[in-house]
């Protein structure tokens, strides 16, 4: 298998509320960056566009770091002509605040009303806003219906392949050292059983990677 180019996100972003709060999730990292990990030992190139963990970045890999989803949607479309395979397994914020004070916000009652607007879909940007004719892996985090859920993601966003994981559950998923996933192809779904992340990863990238050789694109 030649060397292929990777492009991998990871972690949580966090959107700013005001200057001393913001709003963010659960992710640590692990997950994402177990897969820039394991692509670097299999020898490929591999550019990791992360937000905020507290993780060292894998020996052999090219590292941006972001902070907010604008940030990473930015990156990921300067970068995404360079990539042969993109997998997108960072925790985006879906909604951020619509406006931020430069002043922190003091209480004035017993309820405040926060209001957010939706950010950019970076997944679903990478076929027809950035024009990416590479290897698409999205991931789905979900609490209920997983597979029909990811599957609709698979279609409507274009992508080759999905991880799809149930976030809610504390053993697997949003930081934990192990994870479990589906991955959701167009024509069928297959099961990766527990295991650490840097054992799902590395099935996760050398799927990718068959999925090249599949296309004819190598
Ligand atoms: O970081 P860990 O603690 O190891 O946890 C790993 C994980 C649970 C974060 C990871 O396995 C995972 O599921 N990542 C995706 C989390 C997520 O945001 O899922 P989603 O179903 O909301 O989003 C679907 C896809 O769209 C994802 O590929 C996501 O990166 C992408 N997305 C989401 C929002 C947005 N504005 N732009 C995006 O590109």
């Amino acid at each position: 298998m030649p060397s292929m180019r990777f492009l991998i996100t990871a972690g949580p972003t966090k959107e700013a509320i005001d200057p001393v709060r913001y709003i963010t999730n659960r992710s640590s990292g692990k997950m994402g960056y177990s897969l820039a990990e394991a692509a670097a030992h299999d020898g490929h190139r591999v550019l990791l566009i992360s937000g905020p963990t507290s993780l060292d970045v894998p020996h052999g890999v090219d590292f941006l770091p972001v902070e907010t989803a604008q940030e990473m949607y930015d990156a990921v479309q300067n970068q995404a002509p360079y990539a042969d395979i993109a997998i997108l397994s960072a925790a985006v914020a879906d909604y951020r605040p619509v406006s931020v004070p430069d002043r922190k916000i003091k209480k004035t009652g017993e309820r405040m009303i926060l209001e957010l607007e939706r950010t950019k879909d970076i997944l679903g940007s990478m076929r027809m806003e950035f024009g990416f004719r590479g290897i698409l892996v999205g991931f789905a985090a979900e609490t209920h219906d997983v597979e029909s859920y990811a599957r609709g993601k698979l279609e409507r966003k274009q992508c080759d392949m999905i991880v799809a994981n149930d976030v809610s559950r504390r053993d697997i998923g949003f930081d934990a050292s192990e994870n479990e996933v589906l991955l959701i192809y167009p024509d069928r779904t297959d099961l990766l059983e527990k295991a650490a992340k840097t054992h799902i990863a590395h099935q996760i990238v050398e799927r990718a990677c068959r999925l090249v050789r599949g296309k004819g694109l190598s």
